[in-house]
This record gives C-alpha cells, sequence and structure tokens, in this order.
C-alpha cells in the first residue's frame, strides 16, 4: 500500500477512536441517577419480575436494545421514555457500566 495513504488511515483511525470509547464513570452516574429506580442498584436487584438484570449483559446486546427502544423498534411502557432521551455516548457508557457487573441470582 501507498505508506502515505497508510499513514493517513491510521491517522483517521486513530482519531476516530476516542470518539466511540466508553467512559465507565459516566456509566455509573447516570445508572445511579435514572435506572436504579427500577433495575435496582448495579443493575442486579430489578424491583419487578419484569424488569431485566442488567448486570453482566454483554455491552453489545445492552447498547442494541437501547437503541431500539429509542428507535421504537423495541417497545415497553416503562423503558421506551427512559431510552428516547439518550445520547449515543450516553448508550456506550451505560452499556459498558452495566456489562462490567456481575450479576446475582434474584429469587422472587
Ligand atoms: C420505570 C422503570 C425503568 C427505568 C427507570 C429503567 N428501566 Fe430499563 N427496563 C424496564 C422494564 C420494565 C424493562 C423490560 C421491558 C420489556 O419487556 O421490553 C426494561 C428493559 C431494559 C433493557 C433491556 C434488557 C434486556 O434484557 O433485553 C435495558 C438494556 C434497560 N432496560 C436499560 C435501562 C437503562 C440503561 C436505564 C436508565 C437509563 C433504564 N433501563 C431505566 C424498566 C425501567
Amino acid at each position: 500500500m501507498n505508506k502515505l495513504l497508510f499513514a493517513a488511515t491510521c491517522a483517521v483511525a486513530l482519531a476516530a477512536a476516542p470518539a466511540l470509547a466508553a467512559d465507565y464513570e459516566a456509566g455509573k452516574k447516570k445508572a445511579a441517577e435514572v435506572c436504579a429506580a427500577c433495575h435496582g442498584e448495579d443493575g442486579t436487584k430489578p424491583l419487578t419480575p419484569e424488569t431485566p438484570i442488567l448486570a453482566g449483559q454483554y455491552a453489545d446486546y445492552l447498547a442494541h436494545s437501547l437503541e431500539a427502544y429509542k428507535k421504537g423498534a423495541r417497545q415497553n411502557p416503562l423503558m421506551s421514555p427512559m431510552a428516547q432521551p439518550l445520547t449515543d455516548e450516553e448508550i456506550r457508557n451505560l452499556a459498558l457500566y452495566y456489562s462490567r457487573q456481575k450479576a446475582l441470582q434474584v429469587k422472587y
């Protein structure tokens, strides 16, 4: 490959990387402010059997679910209004945060 083109491609890739990196602490803060009310602290103890455990779920799955609620592909009267105001960055941060929590077995 042309060396100049290769260098330019690398520069673009590096410049784009930070924009896609998720911020764990920002996700943790948002989760405590908004999501914990229903999904429980750390996403481990949801308040009702209809509310899924988020802790330990794959980040990709969480982000995909939040995008689906946001766009209306997945609809739920409780969850849809929670996802709609989230930015792409907040979705990535929240997905990272919950994916790193250890899931607990819940008994109802
Ligand atoms: C008012 C209660 C409530 C709040 C607040 C809430 N959720 Fe939910 N969430 C639910 C319910 C109920 C479901 C299950 C909906 C369904 O059956 O589709 C759900 C589903 C989800 C799912 C899908 C999980 C799966 O296994 O498919 C994700 C991801 C999620 N919530 C993330 C969040 C995040 C992130 C926040 C904070 C921004 C949040 N939720 C705030 C009630 C809530």
